[in-house]
């Protein structure tokens, strides 16, 4: 849409102006402004503004229409740009000398263009879906250990499942880049969920967050491996039916990915159940710790994975021992978290049959 966005349609300019100002408009041109010269200092910049000249009941007026411009910097979707343009909206106005926003719209596909002026609060319609959430088999093995036929064949389908969506690849190095970036500052993300801890522990997630940091660096080199994830695959997005049929919820923070932000969702959580059950990762849960990242590994002949997963093990058990998600957390099972959370970053690779150490246990 962002290369026709130049060529306004004069006709649909006119309806959308009309609908805004409830008055006849006549529309008399559009030029782009602030179109650098070839010996200008800043050559680039986010926005597309257009002048848009026209008559309101046969007066003057001129206006500037403005989209921005999609590409890195954390504007490559347009749901970014749309943050963008409603924040712009709605803080324009409040500022002294800034210049007036008159309104916040958008063109639908079909070319019109509508006002979102009164928009307050959007929301995302899905289907209903029947199930119950995984979450509930791993609290049911928590307090009845002993795992059933049905519990294996469960984990073996979220892991064959991961192993066919990570199956896309997408080649985006820019994707990967803001994966990792938004791994460590996003507000989802390790230093969003740093910033809900107890101001007591804050030396800790700092000395976790460098950490985190050098590992950015330290995988942006692998950029080849962006995939399509699901990007927040806990047992609680997850809705099982009768037997291995399952439904996935809330897919989050982007399309492409990083494959170990799955998995490591996941198998944190057989972690951190067992954990809670035993105070280490053994029996039912480590069994299905275990069979799960050698059947992913094995399944995609991605061993490469170990030397990606602990900076995303570190933000799954940042979450998990986050006293705002987590309030109930016994304090014993929270410093097993945090310990696991420090030593698998220390880790060069993440090693399976290691995990009980990194929990210093
Ligand atoms: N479309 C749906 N069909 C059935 N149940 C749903 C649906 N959407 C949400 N739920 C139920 O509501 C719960 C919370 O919904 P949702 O996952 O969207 O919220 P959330 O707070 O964003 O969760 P998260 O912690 O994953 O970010 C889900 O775990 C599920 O039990
Ligand atoms: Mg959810």
């Amino acid at each position: 849409m962002a290369n026709e966005m130049l060529n306004l349609d004069p006709d649909r300019l006119k309806r959308y102006l009309e609908s805004v100002l409830h008055e006849t408009v006549r529309v008399l041109g559009v030029d782009r402004l602030g179109e650098p010269g070839a010996e200008s200092l800043k050559t680039y910049g986010y926005g597309i503004p257009l002048r848009i000249r026209f008559e309101l009941s046969g007066r003057p007026h001129t206006a500037v229409l403005e989209t921005v411009r999609p590409g890195p910097f954390g504007h490559e979707h347009m749901s970014d740009r749309a943050q963008m343009q409603l924040w712009a909206h709605a803080a324009y106005n409040r500022l002294p000398r800034h210049v007036r926003s008159i309104d916040v719209g958008a063109f639908e596909r079909s070319g019109r263009m509508v006002s979102l002026g009164d928009v307050d609060e959007l929301f995302v319609l899905t289907e209903f879906v029947e199930g119950r959430a995984y979450a509930e088999d791993l609290q049911r093995l928590m307090s009845v250990p002993g795992m059933s036929a049905e519990d294996g064949a469960r984990s073996q389908v979220l892991c064959d499942y991961l192993a066919d969506i990570h199956s896309v690849a997408a080649p985006d190095r820019n994707l990967y880049f803001r994966r990792l970036r938004e791994l460590l500052g996003h507000g989802e993300g390790i230093m969003g969920i740093a910033d809900q801890y107890p101001s007591d522990q804050a030396s800790e997630l700092e000395d976790i967050e460098h950490r985190c940091l050098a590992w950015r660096w330290k995988l942006k080199p692998k950029a080849q491996r962006l995939r399509q994830v699901h990007g927040d695959f806990h047992p609680w997005n997850i809705l099982f039916r009768q037997g291995t049929d399952f439904t996935v919820l809330d897919r989050s923070r982007g399309e492409w990915g990083e494959p170990a932000d799955d998995v490591t969702s996941l198998t944190l959580n057989y972690l951190f159940f067992s954990i809670q059950r035993a105070g280490r990762l053994e029996g039912d849960f480590e069994a299905l710790f275990r069979s799960f990242w050698d059947r992913y590994i094995e399944k995609t002949g991605d061993a490469e994975i170990l030397n990606v997963a602990p900076p995303f093990f570190a933000f799954r058990g940042l979450v998990v021992a986050c006293p705002k998600w987590y309030p109930n957390l016994p304090e014993k099972s929270r410093r097993a978290m945090l310990a696991f959370v420090r030593n698998v970053l220390d880790a060069a690779a993440f090693e399976p049959h290691r995990v009980n150490s990194y929990c210093e246990i």
